[in-house]
């Protein structure tokens, strides 16, 4: 099979995304030689460097990110930088005039990934300029990769698409959720379907209840601007948490084809019901974290991590019990949990078996273990099944784990998943992207919710840095019978 040949064109190419993702995801796919030797990346920004300063900021990420030593001037002289101006006529024209050149220099037959890895209020006018500027018409295709934040809210999101819609096809746009990138959450599917044990269960009948957490330690950092005006939910759940809702509880597509899982999503996201006005209180908890210490280091609250956070009503953390009406999950909640500044960096699902129906093998019914199936999805992958089996020397049960770890890979900050996507988008697969039926349905889950939370102050800080969120999260599950599983406890 012969090897992609393309040019990369990177929007933001002096950004934090470029340097830590994106271009050790492209040393890594030359090097493992997924794409040709034929290929350019023109990096644009509003800076004024020249190509020499840009390959050596490009080998110099490379070194931070993949730890390496080795000489890449042969690779990083497929960089080109052009200083741009998104809203500057003059900047597209002379793109035009410098892919053009590339294509013949490199022979890339015309093939195009235009990448916006920027502030997302131009990607509307950037990606209508591309057009109107003839910068789309090549001899090969063209695709536009989509960063995150795909809008505000539903309103700002169709907007959005309206716009890149009129200069792109669907087919044409690949809206980035890197979380799809994962290994294990690509696995998801291939677990629940390529198995005859777990589908047959994986129902109302069997299941109790799905749990999704997905927490992590570091605070806000540099970016309290875009998530004072973001928070949690439009950053965590909008996107990566209803999407791995949506892997867990779609029905089998019926070929693997990009279509086809994609529509078995959208009939997900169609059927979460909807939270509204005082119900949203009951369903979700929002959370803003206080001082406290992360690994031993005292930290600050988040209102004193920036000037502009003063007095910040954002939510640093949500969770949600979130139900499919659908005949398969009718009556099963999901719950899902992420914050910042919690106890650790992990994302794990565990999906809770309803009991046995007589308890023969435990003293108390309180003693009793449910099955569990347990997806690490990071830092460590791998997945636990926890059964019970006979306790040595006596006749009673106790829980055991058979466990599959991919232990020593450690799946925090790789460029990993972006290298997946970039090559899915260079191949022209856009199955693990969200499709715009995808964005609209969990916009309009989410608008409700955030419509509450915005006509009331909430009772801010409450959770301290390094536990695993505010006391009503635990009350969320308590109040149906279930609590969230200590999940260190069971890998110990
Ligand atoms: C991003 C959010 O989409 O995902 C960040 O904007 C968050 O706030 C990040 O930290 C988490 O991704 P990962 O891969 O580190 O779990």
């Amino acid at each position: 099979q012969q090897k992609p040949k393309v040019i990369i064109v990177i929007f933001g190419a002096t950004g934090d995304l470029a340097k830590r993702k994106l271009f050790p995801s492209i040393y890594r796919l030359y090097k493992s030689g997924k794409i040709s030797e034929d290929f350019a990346v023109v990096g644009l920004a509003r800076r004024p460097w020249t190509n020499d300063v840009f390959r050596d900021n490009v080998e110099n990420s490379i070194h931070d990110a993949l730890s390496t030593d080795e000489n890449i001037g042969t690779f990083s002289s497929h960089f080109y930088y052009h200083p741009f101006d998104v809203t500057e006529t003059s900047s597209y024209q002379d793109l035009k005039v410098l892919l053009e050149e590339l294509d013949g220099k490199y022979q890339t037959d015309g093939n195009r990934v235009f990448y916006l890895a920027m502030a997302p209020e131009y990607f509307g006018s950037i990606a209508q300029n591309l057009e109107s500027y003839g910068l789309k018409e090549s001899a090969g295709w063209s695709r536009l990769v989509i960063e995150k934040p795909f809008g505000h809210d539903l309103a700002s999101a169709k907007e959005l698409n309206n716009e890149i819609r009129a200069a792109f096809d669907e087919e044409q746009i690949y809206r980035i959720d890197h979380y799809l990138g994962k290994e294990m959450v690509q696995n998801i599917e291939v677990i629940r379907f390529a198995n005859a044990i777990f589908e047959h269960l994986w129902n109302n009948q069997y299941i109790s209840n799905v749990q999704i957490t997905s927490s992590e330690s570091l605070g806000v950092e540099e970016r309290a601007r875009y998530y004072d005006h973001s928070g949690a939910t439009r950053d965590m759940v909008q996107n990566h948490m209803l999407q791995m809702v949506a892997l867990l509880a779609m029905e089998p597509p019926i070929k693997l084809t990009t279509d086809e899982i994609r529509s078995e999503k959208v009939k997900v996201l169609r059927a979460l019901r909807t939270i509204e006005n005082e119900k949203v209180d009951k369903y979700f908890v929002r959370g803003q974290y206080d001082s406290g210490s992360i690994n031993e280091k005292p930290v600050e609250r988040y209102r004193d991590e920036a000037e502009e956070l003063i007095d910040s009503n954002t939510e640093t953390y949500v969770a949600g019990k979130v139900l499919i009406d659908n005949y398969r999950w009718s009556g099963v909640p999901f719950y899902i949990r992420t914050g910042k500044r919690m106890a650790e960096k992990s994302t794990k699902i565990v999906v809770e078996f309803k009991d046995i129906p007589m308890n023969l093998y435990f003293k108390t019914n309180r003693e009793k273990h449910p099955n569990l199936l347990i997806i690490h999805i990071q830092p460590n992958e791998g997945v636990t099944l926890v059964l019970n089996a006979k306790k040595s020397g006596g006749s009673l049960a106790e829980p055991i784990q058979l466990a599959y770890n991919n232990y020593g890979y450690d799946g925090i900050n790789t460029p990993e998943a972006y290298e997946k996507l970039l090559y899915d988008c260079i191949l022209g697969d856009a199955t693990n992207f969200t499709h715009w039926d995808e964005v609209a349905y969990s916009w309009a889950y989410i608008d409700s919710i955030l419509k509450t939370w915005e006509t009331t102050q909430a009772d801010f800080p409450n959770y301290k840095s390094g536990s695993m969120g505010p006391e009503a999260a635990d009350k969320l599950l308590e109040k149906d019978g279930f609590h969230w599983w200590p999940i260190t406890e069971i890998e110990k």
